[in-house]
């Protein structure tokens, strides 16, 4: 039996402020699910502190994926100590999760770009420059035809609430242009810790072909929004329809707080293809609690 590739994302687990049962069931969950590839969006630690990112280098250890894409939040910069912040913002992050802040990771199914949206001189606000548009499009433009193409921001390009409208990535309208044009299918992100998956097309103009905003909640962190639980997503190419058409499934797992496990509470299938389609017609969607009994 062949099984669907999988790719898991995990955003804002704010180490320093982890709850450790989410953090046991969530290396449960990935070693159930042997995922060919774990996307950090992210707010990877509270404070940026050596001890911090340790633990949490030591988690995405315990995940045993066999490629880890990170990349920082607004939160793996020092805040309070303005030397560090100043002289080396990402010092501590690169000690724990390597020198390159924007990875690129790729194999028969996916293609997953990273951009550190993170500016020292930001406080919680993320960018993405002119440069760093086109050289996300540039890669894109030789994604091979059967990839599911995924570009991580940490701060969201689309929100669905009005108070997180001040949230919104800075060149956000720009990057969605330029990007969708380049061929990129979904957009991750956290920072807001409130996990939902958006059609772009129809939310921006130009938006040429059928690309998605996926959100994760927070993974591991007490810095729950309100009425939400911890939360990760799984992406998977959908076996069903073969690798021809492309398409992929985003679950969420939620894993509520006190609970040891992630259970999958949602499940939308996205076709990907370029028709002009709406995008109610490109996205199915389950809500499935019965799931939670299954798979326990
Ligand atoms: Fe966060
Ligand atoms: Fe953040």
């Amino acid at each position: 039996m062949t099984t669907a590739p999988l790719l898991l994302q995990i955003s804002d687990p704010h180490f320093g402020t982890e709850v450790p049962t989410a953090v046991r069931a969530l290396e449960r969950l990935a070693r159930e699910h042997s995922p060919d590839v774990v996307v950090f969006s992210g707010d990877i630690t509270q404070r940026a502190t050596r001890q911090q990112f340790d633990a949490a280098r030591a988690f995405a250890d315990r995940l045993g994926a066999r490629d880890v894409v990170a990349i920082p939040g607004n939160h793996d910069i020092p805040l309070f100590q303005l030397g560090a912040r100043l002289l080396s913002p990402y010092g501590r992050y690169r000690r724990a999760f390597g020198d390159d802040l924007e990875p690129v990771f790729e194999s028969d199914a996916w293609l997953v770009i990273g951009v550190n949206t993170t500016r020292w001189y930001r406080h919680e606000d993320g960018e993405v420059s002119t440069e760093q548009i086109e050289r996300v499009a540039e890669r894109l433009s030789r994604a091979r035809p059967e990839q599911v193409r995924l570009v991580v921001t940490h701060q969201p390009v689309l929100v669905t609430r009005t108070e997180d409208e001040k949230n919104r990535l800075h060149g956000r309208e720009d990057a969605v242009a330029r990007w969708s044009a380049a061929g990129a299918d979904l957009i991750l992100g956290g920072h807001i810790h409130l996990p939902f998956v958006r059609p772009l097309q129809g939310a921006f103009t130009p938006c040429p072909r059928a690309m998605w905003a996926v959100q994760a909640g927070t993974a591991v962190s007490t810095r729950l929004r309100s009425g939400q639980p911890n939360s990760v997503n799984i992406l998977r190419r959908a076996s069903s329809m073969g690798m021809s058409r492309r398409s992929c499934t985003v679950e969420r797992w939620d894993c509520a707080m006190g609970d040891d496990r992630f259970v999958r509470a949602d499940v939308k299938e996205l076709l990907l293809d370029d028709a002009a389609l709406s995008p109610s017609l490109l996205m199915h969607s389950s809500s499935i609690p019965s799931f939670r009994g299954a798979d326990r």
